[in-house]
């Protein structure tokens, strides 16, 4: 729904509590990579207690009129005592330099990775800094009569994200966990359209890379009395709010049954033009078969899209990838595989190239490089064969495939020592 309906003014959440965000219904594209069909919004929230007043984020620059409309409609500047910064990406805080000049005698909470990189993003104007004060997980403000407290929930999805929790309201502010791009000037998840694809959209691409993180903010989360979570886009959750922690821990536990729980995972992805790659890959499976302990998969990627393969990415312990090399390059269907690492934690997993080339085979490296890049471990040199592979060369690539097997086992690689190398020892 657009954001026709909406007033200026802000909108109450509890006594004393507010939104005064900033709707942004014409949004199409967030951050380049993340389309919305119906915009998104900036959710910025005022809380009163007896001795001054808190404000939880801002919202992007370009929507700060707003934003300071709405915020003036409940507190004014003289009464702000906190201002709470629970994610510094400048779509919430766009707006903060001029509060911070409205608001001068603000203490500024936030995390210390935070305190960090507000430094880059506020570059010195002259004027006297505020007071900035790092907090982690259970240190708390005094409002008077109603108190904030602070959760550490790094990589949600910057580096310097928190929560920040209304202990006496049971509100939790969450920045962008449990968002999602969904605009609706009805606010709230009891009263908008059906939100459920944008909230699991967001999660797949925002949150998923950093599962790890989610889950342990999930374990700070749920010990809470939650009446409502006011997250930093999207619809407020103040209808079975809990529904929204469970499901996220859902989306960030493993998802693949594991029969084999023991056993390392080796996924192999090869595409093939004339059967040399395939035969490369084959190979190379057969050959970390042989070591035990490893479960391999041999998927040609001429069969599938690279969506489907995501769950199976995430939760392989070493990813191999065959390609010819065509025009100099590694193919399409390979780019797209690699390029749908970015959507899931890949660091530290074990990498490894491969393929069959004509005159030049540049693809090997290319892949290598940019498995590097994505920072898997890729310890043992690509295997590039010119045209077809000979029997020497497919035990080249079968002793590809063991050596893989024992990284990821953890056992000491079998060593080959070349006799014509080996000199006399003296006597
Ligand atoms: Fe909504 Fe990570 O910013």
């Amino acid at each position: 729904m657009p954001a026709a309906g909406l007033t200026k003014a802000a909108v109450e959440l509890a006594p004393g509590v507010h939104w005064v965000g900033a709707l942004d219904p014409h949004l199409r594209n967030f951050d380049i990579i993340l389309k919305t069909a119906n915009g998104t919004s900036y959710n910025a929230y005022v809380v009163r207690g007896e001795h001054g007043v808190a404000v939880i984020d801002t919202v992007k620059e370009s929507f700060a009129d707003t934003f300071f409309e709405r915020l003036e409609s409940v507190a004014r500047y003289d009464e702000i005592t906190t201002i709470v910064l629970n994610h510094l990406e400048p779509d919430h805080s766009g707006a903060l330099p001029e509060l911070l000049k409205r608001a001068p005698q603000a203490k500024v909470y936030l995390s210390s990775r935070a305190q960090m990189m507000l430094k880059a993003l506020l570059k010195p104007s002259g004027e006297k800094p505020p007071e900035y004060i790092p907090v982690t997980t259970d240190d708390t403000v005094n409002l008077g009569g109603r108190t904030l407290r602070f959760l550490h929930t790094p990589y949600l999805h910057w580096p310097d994200t928190q929560c920040t929790y209304l202990v006496e309201d049971g509100l939790l502010f969450t920045g962008d966990i449990f968002g999602c791009h969904f605009c609706d000037a009805r606010l709230f998840n009891d009263t908008v359209g059906d939100f459920r694809f944008s909230f699991e959209y967001y999660y797949a691409h925002i949150m998923r890379p950093f599962r790890e993180y989610v889950l342990d903010a999930i374990a700070l989360i749920e010990p809470l009395d939650i009446n409502l979570i006011a997250p930093a886009h999207g619809p407020i959750l103040r209808h079975q709010p809990r529904d929204y922690v469970h499901r996220y821990r859902e989306l960030a536990t493993p998802r693949l049954f594991n029969e084999a729980k023991s056993e390392k995972t080796l996924v192999v992805f090869y595409i093939s033009a004339y059967g040399n790659t395939r035969r490369m890959a084959e190979a190379l499976a057969a050959g970390a078969e042989s070591m035990g302990g490893v479960r391999v998969s041999l998927y040609d990627l001429e069969g599938g899209e690279s969506g489907i393969f995501t769950d199976l990415i995430e939760e392989a312990d070493g990813l191999a990838f065959g390609s010819p090399t065509i025009n100099a390059d590694a193919v399409k269907p390979i780019w797209d595989v690699l390029s749908s690492l970015t959507t899931v934690n890949v660091k530290g997993k074990l990498g490894a190239a491969f393929g069959s080339y004509g005159w030049s085979g540049e693809a090997v490296r290319l892949i290598e490089d940019r498995l590097r890049g994505l920072k898997l471990r890729v310890p043992l040199e690509g295997l590039r064969i010119k045209l077809v592979p000979d029997d020497r060369e497919l035990s080249q690539c079968r002793e590809l495939g063991e050596q893989l097997a024992c990284h990821l086992t953890g056992r000491a690689a079998p060593r080959e020592i070349e006799f014509s190398q080996l000199q006399a020892t003296p006597a």
